[in-house]
């Protein structure tokens, strides 16, 4: 099969979120597969273009008045087609959080519609958009020998775009069985059940894997991950002057928005310190209002707790993959959450997951303590901490288990981490259901 991805973003080299990186481990992992797969992407002045190989001018085309230079190189192994609209509107240091975001993304899929029909060598057999931003794309004209599948990486932005690319698209999907449940009945998704399909997502275990990690201390897999955790641990509070006493370390990785659960996240870092842990905070604040708030939190915490607590508002790649592995639990108490990918990368590098049961957070934490059932029946293990509600009742309710868990029976601890780091969260397995409906599509 021939794919094109168009998307806004793809990891590393322009990734707000998980949907970067979920685009570029679905390319490769159908890729491996044996498949044609490409991606396309606006040429984003942010993007380090250091970090594309081959990077080539390509000629260009006028779409709607516009000329719009083609680039092509590869990034991560993966064919990327950069377009480059000659108006300016991708120089403009950023890739979301414009008044014009919503022309800007138009221009881009008129333009990629455009490239695909009459100017790219081949036409693919299957045009994957992702969410609001391509959703134009997924319900343009591709002709009769292509067809589009859309994913929903988070319906709270843009749903009437997105109910229209779910109405032509060949199929529709989103990120994990539980979410596709719970907005089963939206408008923009109801009418579509039939062709709409929840598959979670994977992560690319080969950047995040703890064996080849180049941000780590120390490398380490399942045998040696207790030392090997230490050492992280120690180089994440010398970093952020923590003290090194016995206690756990609570961490959280994440952009700061709503969806998020900002409350949840303050109260259980007061909770965590309350109770004599650490806490680590990595989060990226798009809203001055949001950041203003943590700024306050943190300002307080540094006074009363100066060496258990350190908040750090910025993207850091990096530090993420200090934390992730340093950290003893990481909480992500979500208010609604499509995936998730930071409670699977934590797991992987043997950190314990406390989350809200919600979206894809509840098809991959199942609790020590009230899920053995429901992960057997799934061929899951238990692997970490949950809890429903959005008061904090229901976050205190995990997070003091997993504290007190840490705290009381450290080989039961040692069995849990064995058992979280053995879990596979490869994309193997999605990508597959990917390509049958890849298939799928092109009998309708
Ligand atoms: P979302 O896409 O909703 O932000 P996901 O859990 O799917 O949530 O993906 C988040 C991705 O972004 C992960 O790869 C995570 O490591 C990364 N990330 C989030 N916030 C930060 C940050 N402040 N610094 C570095 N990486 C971050
Ligand atoms: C969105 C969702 C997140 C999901 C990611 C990748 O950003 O908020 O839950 O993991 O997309 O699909």
């Amino acid at each position: 099969l021939r794919i094109a991805h168009v998307s806004v973003e793809m990891a590393p080299i322009a990734k707000v979120g998980g949907m970067g990186d979920v685009v570029t481990a679905l390319a490769r992992a159908v890729q491996e597969e044996g498949h044609e797969v490409e991606v396309i992407l606006p040429k984003f002045d942010i993007i380090n273009y250091a970090e594309v190989r081959n990077l080539q001018p390509r000629g260009d085309f006028f779409s709607s008045n516009v000329q719009v230079k083609v680039w092509t190189g590869e990034v991560e192994d993966i064919r990327t087609t950069f377009l480059d609209p000659q108006n300016g509107i991708f120089n403009v240091n950023c890739i979301y959080g414009r008044n014009d975001d919503a022309g800007r993304f138009a221009v881009f899929c008129s333009a990629a519609l455009e490239y695909l029909k009459h100017h790219s060598p081949q036409m693919p057999d299957i045009v994957h958009a992702h969410d609001w931003p391509t959703a134009p794309v997924a319900f343009g004209d591709l002709g009769a020998e292509c067809k589009s599948i859309f994913t929903i990486h988070n319906l709270n932005y843009g749903a009437d775009l997105i109910g229209r690319a779910m109405a032509v698209a060949a199929a529709g999907t989103t990120v994990s069985p539980t979410y596709a449940a719970e907005v089963s009945g939206h408008p923009a998704v109801a009418p579509h059940m039939t062709k709409f399909y929840g598959i979670r997502n994977g992560i690319d275990q080969d950047i995040w894997d703890p064996l080849e990690d180049r941000f780590l201390p120390r490398n380490y897999g399942v045998e040696d991950a207790a030392s090997g955790k230490a050492a992280a641990k120690a180089e994440l509070r010398s970093r952020m002057e923590l003290s090194s006493a016995d206690v756990p370390l609570v961490a959280v990785v994440t952009r700061l928005t709503h969806q998020k659960g900002i409350h949840l996240i303050k109260h259980a870092a007061w909770r965590t310190l309350e109770r004599g842990a650490q806490f680590v905070l990595l989060g990226s604040a798009p809203d001055p209002r949001v950041q203003n708030e943590f700024n306050g939190m943190a300002a307080e915490m540094a006074r009363q707790y100066p060496d258990r607590a350190r908040c750090c508002f910025s993207y850091d790649e990096p530090l993420s993959h200090l934390i992730y592995a340093g950290a003893d639990m990481l909480l992500v108490p979500s208010i609604f959450e499509p995936c998730g990918l930071t409670q699977m990368i934590a797991m992987r590098y043997g950190t314990v997951p406390v989350v809200r049961k919600t979206g894809g957070l509840n098809d991959t934490v199942f609790d020590v303590d009230d899920d053995e059932e429901r992960a057997s029946s799934q061929g899951m293990v238990t692997n970490g901490y949950n809890f429903e509600g959005t008061d904090a009742g229901g976050v205190d309710y995990a997070l003091n288990r997993a504290l007190a868990a840490w705290n009381n029976d450290k080989q039961e601890w040692a069995d849990l981490l064995q058992r979280i780091m053995e879990q596979d969260w490869s994309w193997s397995e999605p990508a597959l259901d990917y390509i049958e409906l890849y298939y799928k599509a092109i009998k309708r």
